[in-house]
């Protein structure tokens, strides 16, 4: 049986040309760069190479561009060196970001509240997940030592109108950071444009290798590292950088640049069939997340009532179809996810979620196969969900 893989946003395949283009990283050219020796220098000139391609490529300075190992160490170097440092520096301790972020923003927040004395308020979003601009203001204290709004949703795919909210952060000189791992692995992002001081992106949601990351920092942004060492990566984050998986997020995202309209236009199409075949053919279905403009181009998002979502993603797998329910961290937990309960779902809707999401190289025939078999696996387990 071919299996067909619809959950790109949990991750992606690394694209050919990525693979090439780290290799000879791996093998010859494998020196520290820090080391003085040609080895080294090497890797040096590779590094700063990926970097002003990075930065050039979201309108930012190389020194802007700081690597990590992923996108949540980014999320979190972004909340916690912010956080410290904007304490350190002013005494403030009022983190505010909005109710359905990622786990590894939430978590970090979590963590500097339960251990750290911070206090963090949730934003008011409605139901699809796009944060209000008045209760936003209204939210902001004199103490905001940092606002964290996502970019796009993972579960719901909704894209938030972030140039609005920044602008109020600016006007108030109080850091905005958006986690944009989703939302940077289709759109193309100008840091002017978008206007916040920190953003974190992961290299394996656009064809790059797993275990590496950016955090974006607008310079004169003030963060503390969270992990002290050496002097990489200006200060901010110690460790001899890992040059192969630099090199090939450079070059994924340097696709992404080139490739993003074209992606986008086959996706859309794909995207919409799934959405208007769902709505028009099975019961007792909603969508969840923004409308069709406010949505990441490659992600289909359902809520089912009365069915058990994860017994309907091995259902789905069973029959070749690889998809999600919720986010994929949370596989095999049957509880509802907090993100739908957080916008108002009941349980017997949040229990039965179901996220497709589509790859540049999907194609029509697969998604044609994947609507074939979809009612009959929703009838198949809503009798043993009742
Ligand atoms: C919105 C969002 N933020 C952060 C992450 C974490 O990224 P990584 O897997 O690179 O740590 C993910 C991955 O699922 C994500 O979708």
């Amino acid at each position: 049986m071919k299996r067909i893989y619809l959950d790109y946003a949990a991750t992606t395949p690394v694209d050919e040309r990525v693979i090439d283009a780290m290799l000879p990283y791996f093998k010859e050219n494998f020196g520290n760069p820090s080391s003085v020796h040609g080895f080294g220098q090497i890797s040096d000139s590779a590094l700063d190479k990926s970097r002003r391609s990075i930065a050039a490529n979201l309108g930012a300075e190389p020194s802007e561009i700081v690597f990590t190992s992923c996108g949540s160490e980014s999320d979190n170097l972004a909340i916690r060196g912010t956080a410290f440092s904007r304490r350190k520096q002013f005494g403030f301790n009022h983190i505010l970001i909005s109710p359905i972020e990622h786990p590894a923003v939430q978590a970090t927040a979590d963590q500097l509240s339960a251990l750290h004395g911070f206090e963090v308020s949730y934003l008011p979003v409605d139901q699809l997940g796009l944060v209000d601009r008045e209760a936003f203001e209204n939210h902001l204290r004199e103490d905001t030592a940092l606002v964290s709004i996502m970019a796009a949703n993972n579960e719901i795919g909704t894209i938030n109108h972030l140039p609005e909210i920044s602008e109020i952060c600016r006007n108030r000189r109080i850091p905005i950071h958006t986690d944009a791992v989703q939302y940077g692995a289709h759109h193309e992002i100008n840091v002017d444009t978008l206007g916040v001081d920190l953003i974190s992106l992961g290299a394996h949601k656009f064809y790059g290798p797993k275990g590496v990351g950016v955090l974006y920092v607008r310079s004169g942004t003030k963060l503390l590292p969270t992990q002290t060492g050496g002097s990489q990566e200006f200060g901010f984050r110690a460790a001899t950088e890992n040059i192969p998986l630099i090199v090939g997020m450079a070059e994924a995202y340097r696709l992404v640049q080139e490739e993003g309209p074209s992606r986008r236009e086959h996706l859309i199409p794909l995207r919409n069939q799934i959405i208007n075949f769902v709505l028009d053919e099975i019961p007792a279905s909603l969508l969840t997340g923004g409308s069709l403009q406010h949505r990441l181009p490659n992600h289909a998002s359902f809520v089912f009532e009365n069915l058990d979502g994860n017994l309907l993603v091995q259902v789905l797998d069973s029959e070749g179809f690889a998809c999600s329910s919720g986010s994929a961290c949370k596989t095999g937990d049957p509880k509802p996810s907090s993100v739908l309960t957080n916008l108002g779902y009941e349980p017997n809707w949040a229990l039965g979620s179901l996220r497709v999401t589509l790859g540049k190289d999907t194609t029509q025939k697969e998604v044609d196969q994947f609507l074939e078999i979809l009612p009959g696996c929703i009838r198949r387990v809503r009798e043993v969900s009742s």
